[in-house]
Parts: C-alpha cells; structure tokens; sequence
C-alpha cells in the first residue's frame, strides 16, 4: 500500500499530479479515440499538475515552515544554513518536521523545568534563611526588651536574661558563619591544599578539641577495634578537620548521655580510604534520612535538642567531600544510632 506517512513535497505533487493526470487522459481518449491525445494531455496535466502543485506547497507551506525552524534553531542565514534549507528541509515529510519541533519543545519544557526548580529552591532558600534568622533575632529583642523595661534591676532574673541573650548571639554568629562558609562552596570558590597525612592523628586531635563537649554529655570517643594502624589520604586537612568536627559534633549533640562515639577507617579498594563516625545516640528516622544532607534540613527530634544548629553543617560536610570527588552516606536507626561515613582518597607518592 502507498504510505501516507513520511512523504516529501515532491511525492505529494507527483502523487496528486498523477492522480489527476490518470483518469483526465482516459477521458481524453474515451472523447477523442486518440491515443497520443491522451498521451499528451496526460503529460500536460501530470508535468504541469506537478510544478504548481510543487510550486504551491513550497511558497505557502514550506516557506512557513522554514520560518519556523529559523525562529525555533534561532539561526542566522548563513551559507550552510541556506544549503541546508535549499536542499534539505524539502526533502523532509512533514511528520519529520512535527519530530524536530517536538524534540525542540522537549528541550525547552526541559530548560523551563530547570528554571522553575531553581526559582522554587530560591523561594525554599529565603524562605529558610527568613525563619533561621528570625527565632534568635526575636528572642534578644524579647530579653532585651524585658531586661530595659525592668527586669535589669532583678538580680534573680537578671543575669539568666543576659546568658540567653548571648546564647542567642551566638547561634546568630555560629549561623552567619555557616552561610558565609556555604555560599563560598556554592561559588565555587573552594581551593583544596592536598596533602598527606594519617586520618587517624586527624581523627584524635577533632576527639581532643571536642572533649569538653564530649565530656559534659559524658560520652566517650574511641576508634573502632582493628583501626588503629595508620592509614594514609591525600585531601585537605583542614576541610577534612571542618567535616569531622561537623560529624564528631553531630554525634555528640545528638548522642546520648553515657554513649559512644567511634570511629573506624578501611582501605576499601587499595585507592580509597572509607572513614566513618558511628554513634549510639536519637537516630534519625527513615523519612528524614534522604533530606539531611540539604541546606537548613534539620530533624524534628535535633531541633528540639540543640537550639543553635543551623542544619548546614551536614550541608558544609556534603560540599568539602564532592569537592574532593568523593562521597558521603549515612545509616540511621531511630533510637539506635548514626553512621555516616565518607571516602578519601589514599595516599599519593
Ligand atoms: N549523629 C546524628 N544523630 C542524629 N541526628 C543527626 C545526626 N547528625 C545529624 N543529624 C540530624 O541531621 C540534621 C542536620 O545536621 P547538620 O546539618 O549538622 O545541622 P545541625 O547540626 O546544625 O542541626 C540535624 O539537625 C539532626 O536532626
Ligand atoms: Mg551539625
């Protein structure tokens, strides 16, 4: 059977011109009795049929269509350009142009999808950012207030007055620097001084300068048994230092009292070195797991615990192990623990 689908312009003409041409000539002879009558005004009909019907399809469909491919490929006329409408486009059906402008449609829906997702994450952004600043900012103006309008002279309240005032401050400081620390990762502008060196020494000297943390909720901070030996990785020591605190930090905010923090290293495939901080504290429920790592995340359960997290710390941490070209996980159980664990890079000669 003739197919319908994909026909070029000049099988169109030649189609319809022989349609027309046929039953024309057998009229002719039916009339004249002649054969070369007909011949000759099949040919007429057919070669004449065929160029204006050509001519008509290329001037009011063809034309409209270039148009459009010049505004959807937004091309200037240039010499490969004109070739190409000239000699290719008319060679396309016009099911092949319906797949053109369709891929072009996709790839715009594709564009405009990406610009609403930013657009909303902008919006989600501000909108994080308004409510983080908020809380701490209104509970000053609210001490402050309460301390001028009086309760400066009132020595029992006084004081407690002040100390929440400056652990306010203080959450504000901790945030600022938080952002501050984020958006130079997200500029891009982050340079990693690798170098070598033992995560293990790293490792003990983040458990020391967290150890009146550690202390106060009395929990203890060892290595994993079998992880002692030294092992080697080529990063930057100080980010790396940012991501354990970060974690060793974590851990012991949401840890429990009397718990344990460990933490254990392997050499996963003679390349990568895997580090991990396990805890024994809240957990995080299986809902939140997949969203910790975003900015301003922060479980219900942690809000509750620390007031001056900003949720941008697991954020921070993301962002320095990407920047090496490695990866951070985590495994949670509610009420049992958090491991999260991070790759590094082996040590280079
Ligand atoms: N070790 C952990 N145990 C339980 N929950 C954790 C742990 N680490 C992180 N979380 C959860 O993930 C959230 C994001 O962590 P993070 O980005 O460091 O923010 P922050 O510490 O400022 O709250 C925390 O608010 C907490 O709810
Ligand atoms: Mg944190």
């Amino acid at each position: 059977m003739f197919s319908t689908k994909n026909i070029s312009p000049k099988q169109i003409a030649g189609f319809t011109a022989l349609v027309l041409a046929i039953p024309e000539s057998i009229l002719v002879y039916i009339v004249e009795k002649t054969w070369w009558w007909a011949a000759a005004s099949f040919f007429i009909l057919f070669v004449g049929g065929y160029f204006l019907i050509y001519f008509m399809l290329e001037r009011f469909i063809y034309r409209k269509i270039k148009l459009i491919y010049k505004f959807i490929y937004k091309t200037k006329a240039t010499k490969r350009e004109e070739t190409y409408y000239k000699y290719v486009l008319p060679q396309k059906s016009i099911d092949e142009v319906r797949e053109d402008v369709e891929a072009w449609a996709a790839k715009n829906e594709e564009e405009l999808e990406l610009l609403r997702s930013n657009e909303q994450f902008r919006k989600e952004f501000l909108q994080n950012l308004s409510h983080e600043f908020k809380t701490p900012v209104f509970a000053i103006q609210g001490y402050v207030d309460t301390l001028l309008s009086g309760a400066l002279k009132n020595p029992e309240v006084n004081k407690k007055f002040l100390e929440n005032t400056a652990k306010n401050v203080d959450r504000l400081t901790h945030l600022l620097t938080d952002l501050d620390e984020i958006s130079k990762l997200e500029r891009g502008e982050l340079v990693l001084y690798k170098q070598n060196f033992v995560i293990q020494d790293l490792v003990k000297d983040v458990y020391e300068s967290l150890s009146v943390k550690a202390d106060k909720h009395q929990i203890s901070c060892s290595f994993k048994k079998g992880c002692e030996s030294p092992l080697t990785v080529f990063a930057d020591k100080e980010k790396i230092r940012q991501v354990l605190i970060n974690l060793v930090g974590n851990s012991i905010k949401y840890g429990r009292k009397n718990g344990s923090i460990t933490a254990s290293m392997y050499k996963t495939d003679g390349r990568h070195i895997l580090i991990e901080i396990s805890d024994d504290g809240i957990g995080i429920s299986e809902k939140s797991l997949p969203r910790i790592f975003e900015r301003f995340y922060r479980t219900n359960e942690g809000r509750s615990i620390d007031v001056k997290g900003s949720g941008l710390g697991l954020a921070i941490c993301k962002h320095i192990i990407e920047a090496h070209g490695q990866t951070i996980h985590v495994r949670s159980t509610e009420g049992i623990g958090t491991s999260i664990g991070f790759t590094l890079d082996a040590k280079r000669d």
